[in-house]
C-alpha cells in the first residue's frame, strides 16, 4: 500500500455560491478501505459528489488513476445514500441490479445471459435472490439498500463509492456489505465510505478521512484515530476511545 489511486487537490464544493467543503487536499491510498466521517452537514455526500462529478465544483482538480473522472466511469461504483433515492419508478429488483452491467455491455446495450448470471450471483451474496421480480417500491428500507449493493457487486468496479451503506441495515447485513469491502480490497480494489459508527471505525477500515467542511485529518485508523481529532471535528466521542 501507499500509492494514491485518488488524489483531490483543493477542492471547494458549494450551493448557491454558499460553500460547504473548503480547500480539501485527499489522497485515497490504493487497495485500502478507507472510512470518511464527520458531523452531519460536514460535507461528506458533496465531497463524493465532487469526486464523481455529480455536483459542480466551485474550484479544484479531482484525479482518479491519473485521469479525469469521464476516462475512468466503468472503472466506479458508486451507492448514493438511501433517503436521497426515489424509489418510486416502476422496476423489478432483477432490472436494478442488472444496471451494474450497463457499463459493460457493448453498443447494442442488451444484457447477455452472463450478466443476469451476475446480476444473480450479486443478489444471492446479500440474500435478495428470493426477491428477484418483486417491484422494488414494494421493499422495506433495509432490503432497498441490498438491492444497490447488489447493484454495485454486480458492477465489478475497482473503486466503490458507499454513503452510509450501513444505514437502516440489520447486523447480518452490516455483516455481509463489510465482507464485501474485503472481498473487494483482496482483488484488489479500493473503497470509500461515508460511516457513522465511530465503534467500529478500527474494525471495518483501515484508512480515515475526517471531515467538518474542510479536512481535519486523514491517514491511517491507527494514526488518526483519536480523540484530539474527533474533538477537532465536533464529533461526539464514543466510549470506544480514549
Ligand atoms: N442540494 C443542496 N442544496 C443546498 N444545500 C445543500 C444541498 N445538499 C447539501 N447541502 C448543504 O451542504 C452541507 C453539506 O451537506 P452534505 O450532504 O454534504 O453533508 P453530510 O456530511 O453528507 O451530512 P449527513 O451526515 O447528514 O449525510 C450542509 O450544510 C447541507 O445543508
Ligand atoms: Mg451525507
Amino acid at each position: 500500500m501507499g500509492k494514491n489511486i485518488i488524489e483531490v487537490e483543493h477542492l471547494s464544493m458549494a450551493y448557491d455560491d454558499k460553500p460547504v467543503l473548503w480547500d480539501a487536499h485527499i489522497g485515497i491510498v490504493e487497495n485500502s478501505r478507507t472510512a470518511i466521517i464527520g458531523p452531519n452537514g460536514a460535507g461528506k455526500t458533496t465531497l463524493l459528489k465532487g469526486i464523481l462529478n455529480i455536483h459542480p465544483k466551485l474550484s479544484g482538480e479531482v484525479y482518479i488513476m491519473g485521469k479525469s473522472i469521464r476516462d475512468v466511469k466503468r472503472e466506479i461504483a458508486y451507492i448514493p445514500q438511501s433517503n436521497s433515492v426515489n424509489w418510486n419508478f416502476p422496476a423489478r429488483v432483477i432490472d436494478v441490479v442488472l444496471m451494474g452491467r450497463y457499463v459493460h455491455l457493448g453498443w447494442i446495450k442488451r444484457p447477455k445471459k452472463r450478466d443476469y448470471e451476475i446480476a444473480e450471483e450479486s443478489l444471492e451474496k446479500i440474500n435478495m435472490l428470493e426477491y428477484k421480480d418483486r417491484q422494488i417500491s414494494q421493499l422495506s428500507e433495509g432490503q432497498k439498500q441490498r438491492v444497490f449493493i447488489a447493484r454495485a457487486i454486480a458492477q465489478k468496479a475497482a473503486i466503490y463509492f458507499m454513503d452510509e451503506p450501513l444505514a437502516g441495515v440489520d447486523k447480518k447485513t452490516e455483516k455481509v456489505i463489510m465482507n464485501f469491502l474485503k472481498e473487494i480490497q483482496r482483488e484488489g480494489g479500493t473503497s470509500i465510505v461515508v460511516h457513522h459508527d465511530l465503534n467500529t471505525i478500527g474494525e471495518y477500515f483501515d484508512h480515515l478521512v475526517i471531515l467538518n467542511k474542510s479536512v481535519v485529518a486523514q491517514g491511517k485508523v491507527s494514526e488518526v484515530y483519536n480523540r484530539e481529532n474527533l474533538e477537532r471535528a465536533s464529533m461526539v466521542v464514543g466510549d470506544g476511545i480514549d
